[in-house]
């Protein structure tokens, strides 16, 4: 698949884009800036009709190369400029081997997993045509009823942005245009995880300094990564609509952070601008979008309608088109599609057969999980069991172990957990019962498009179906001599439209859960969900849990690694786990008040229940045990503007191998604004030998310690007094001052 022998020069890109914008009249350069939809459920006319007239430089909502090629054919032979389509598709975790779900692969706390994930995505998407995928999905989400929590990396902007450089960089290789490799798209700018009260698409409410300080930092670090491509967000960002937003997508995208790629819309949003009661109509819309930075229309045909109008009578000035003309070309010119259009037909199963994208679908799935739990050291399990029970809805459904955002007419192959149980223990009796079935209360839309819909369709159980299924799940367990729940949530639970107001395990899998410890036998339970869940009595009551996420092709596998001690578990949660759904959005860097938890007059925030999560940010256990010390700074005091080291021993404490994520924390104790009791500044992830030490060393500098201040109007670096904590969660207490004068 190698196109180019070299990196194409900017200077040879920018030539090669004006010689075709010279030769383009203004519908052509209309139509790269509009992105059809190319299934069959969008309605109005063929794909190949507005493809042969020009009228269209990207396709979305396809997946098929055979039909990419004759597309691509009409486009490259028969459309008046002969310029190539760029074909795109949601490739989020994976392309046909599915990798652990995005909230999933930021609780590896490791960079390099993720980036590696994401090369095999673009790997396999490109061998099967597509040049562009829509991820990383950078959205930071600290509301767990939000249902695109999923997709995202949870609530911290450090990880965050570690998170959304590494999947950057996982997607497009080292320059834009690698062979093998795709475009990226940031998505979706900026603000959308923070919708009020954590329904899907409405408003959100950010200050500046909230969206600077937090909201943005993924985004930037896709920027400084290389991002080739954004997608503006749905909802009203502080009363514009995202995608109508010229501040952030001229003013900070482009001339503050000097973004040189393009913006697509989300689908439709450049026609909802007037849904949404922001544009008198779509010339308006189209007018409102394009002047405020948006480039490529997706799928809402506003552009393809209005565009050239607005520009005829004066209204739109044409060096605006050209502009976003230009920053299309240039993708297409450096990803090579002017030499290379069409795709082989027969590379896609050679590629996808690499046993390698398998093998590194099973470790990231055992790096992502997450050990909550393990009372008695009843994990791992003895191999030589004789006669085991796997209970629960989840535990034998390849859609929910593949999880949310499955490619467009993707058929879920993953291993299930029964199915990677089954595996490990081949001289034991392995008994399952699914229990009563869980389904959503009011269901999705995107379960109503058959491409999408990854899940069986069946009538709802009766009562008397599900209570026999309870009873057979409860026998079942009775049987055994060790019982493994797998509960959680079905993969449309989770994503896109897939918000909801509890966090507690749906249906009957809790009452199921009583039953089954009832029976005094040793129970495991394996979580298999997209976003946090509200566990608190088997937190109590169930001595072993596991959160293996919605954990891929390999999940299965993972899982039973796991459990079986093959491998040993080191995740760490990327958001906390709250008590209460209505308790979000609930997050460690909250700032103090003036009632902190240190405060003698302190009284927790509700008077019904402990506001504290359940499980807080950056928590996970392991088979082994570790010991952090010799926490170190190479400074006590500095000057604003310099940098400091700050250094920590980890050791292995216990009998075998494991993975400790070491993390550091800052708090400024006074300046210009009211700062965070806790922010995440480094972290590392380390394997150690028992016994074994390491050191880890991170930096703090001006754009750790500084901020943007709200009182001033700009960064900052005080002048201030700091506390530091190091170790393995974000209720650390190896604590180090640093002074900034
Ligand atoms: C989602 C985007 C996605 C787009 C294209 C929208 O509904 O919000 O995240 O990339 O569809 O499938």
């Amino acid at each position: 698949m190698d196109i180019h022998t070299t990196i194409p020069a900017d200077a040879k890109v920018k030539a090669r884009v004006e010689a075709l914008l010279s030769g383009m009249s203004l519908e052509a350069k209309i139509g790269q800036l509009v992105q059809l939809g190319g299934a069959d459920f969008i309605p109005g006319p063929k794909p190949e009709d507005i493809i042969r007239r020009g009228g269209a430089g990207s396709v979305l909502w396809l997946n098929d190369t055979k039909r990419f090629n004759e597309l691509q054919k009409i486009a490259v032979e028969e459309s008046p400029s002969k310029i190539p389509l760029l074909f795109a598709l949601d490739v989020i975790h994976g392309y046909r081997t599915i990798f652990p779900v995005p909230l999933a692969m930021a609780a590896s706390w490791d960079p390099s997993t993720v980036e590696r994930a994401q090369a095999i995505a673009a790997r396999e998407a490109r061998a099967a045509g597509l040049h562009w995928t829509f991820a990383p999905m950078l959205d930071i989400a600290r509301d767990a009823r939000w249902g695109r929590i999923v997709e995202g990396a949870g609530e911290d902007p450090c990880l965050g942005a570690a998170m959304a450089a590494a999947q950057v960089r996982g997607f497009q290789g080292d320059y834009l245009g690698a062979p093998d490799h795709v475009v990226a798209c940031a998505k979706h700018f900026a603000g959308y995880g923070a919708s009020d009260g954590g329904r899907d698409y409405d408003p959100v409410y950010l200050p500046e300094g909230q969206l600077r300080n937090v909201y943005f930092p993924p985004f930037r670090a896709a920027v400084e990564a290389g991002v080739g491509t954004f997608m503006s967000a749905y909802m009203d960002l502080n009363d514009v609509p995202a995608s109508g937003n010229r501040w952030l997508l001229r003013d900070v995208l482009r001339g503050e952070w000097g973004f040189q790629g393009f913006v697509v819309s989300d689908a439709f949003a450049v026609g909802n601008l007037v849904i949404q009661g922001f544009a008198r109509d779509g010339r308006d819309a189209a007018f409102r979008a394009l002047s405020a930075g948006l480039d490529m229309d997706m799928a809402s045909g506003t552009y393809l309608e209005h565009l050239a109008g607005l520009v005829e009578d004066g209204t739109l000035d044409m060096a605006l088109i050209d502009d976003a003309v230009r920053a299309v070309l240039a993708i297409k010119v450096r990803m090579g599609l002017f030499e290379q259009p069409y795709t082989d037909e027969s590379l896609l199963e050679q590629v996808v057969a690499l046993p390698e994208h398998r093998s590194a679908a099973r470790i990231a799935a055992q790096r992502s999980m997450v050990l909550l739990r393990n009372e008695g050291r009843l994990l791992p399990l003895a191999k030589d069991l004789k006669h085991v029970a796997v209970i629960g809805p989840v535990a034998d459904s390849k859609p929910a172990t593949e999880g949310s955002w499955m490619v467009f007419g993707h058929v879920p192959a993953a291993v299930t957990v029964l199915e990677g149980i089954r595996a490990k223990l081949p001289g034991a009796t392995v008994e399952y019962a699914p229990g009563p079935e869980i389904r959503r209360d009011i269901p999705s839309w995107m379960e109503n498009l058959d491409i999408m819909n990854s899940e069986p369709r069946k009538a709802p159980q009766t009562p008397a179906e599900a209570e026999t299924a309870f009873q057979t799940a409860v026998e079942t367990a009775r049987r055994a001599d060790v019982i493994i729940m797998v509960l959680g949530e079905n993969a449309s639970m989770s994503g896109e439209a897939a918000s909801r107001a509890s966090l507690d395990l749906p249906g009957r899998q809790e009452e199921l859960l009583k039953a089954v410890a009832a029976l005094c036998k040793p129970v495991v339970l394996v979580l298999l969900n997209g976003r946090p869940l509200s566990i608190n009595w088997a937190a109590e009551n169930i001595p072993a849990i596991l959160e293996a996420w919605q954990p891929g092709t390999e999940g299965g596998h993972a899982v039973a690694d796991i459990l079986f001690g093959d491998a040993n578990p080191g995740g760490k949660l990327p958001v906390a786990f709250p008590r209460k759904g209505s308790h979000a959005p609930l997050y460690y860097a909250r700032n103090l008040t003036h009632s902190p938890e240190s405060s003698p007059i302190y009284n927790p925030r509700y008077w019904d229940g402990l506001p504290t999560p359940l499980y807080p940010f950056g928590f996970g256990l392991s088979y082994t045990t570790f010991a952090i010390t010799d926490l170190a700074v190479s400074a006590a005091q500095v000057r604003v503007g310099d940098t400091v080291s700050v250094t920590a021993s980890v050791t292995n404490t216990g009998a075998v191998a494991g993975d400790e994520v070491v993390q550091l924390y800052i708090h400024q104790r006074a300046g210009s604004d009211s700062r965070p009791m806790r922010e995440l500044k480094g972290f590392e992830r380390v394997t150690l030998q028992p016994g074994e030490t390491k050191t880890v060393t991170f930096r703090l500098g001006p754009s750790e310690l500084g901020y943007w201040s709200t009182n001033l109007g700009h960064w900052v670096q005080d002048a201030a007094a700091f506390d530091l904590w190091v170790g393995a969660d974000s209720l650390a207490e190896l604590h180090a001052e640093l002074v900034v004068e």
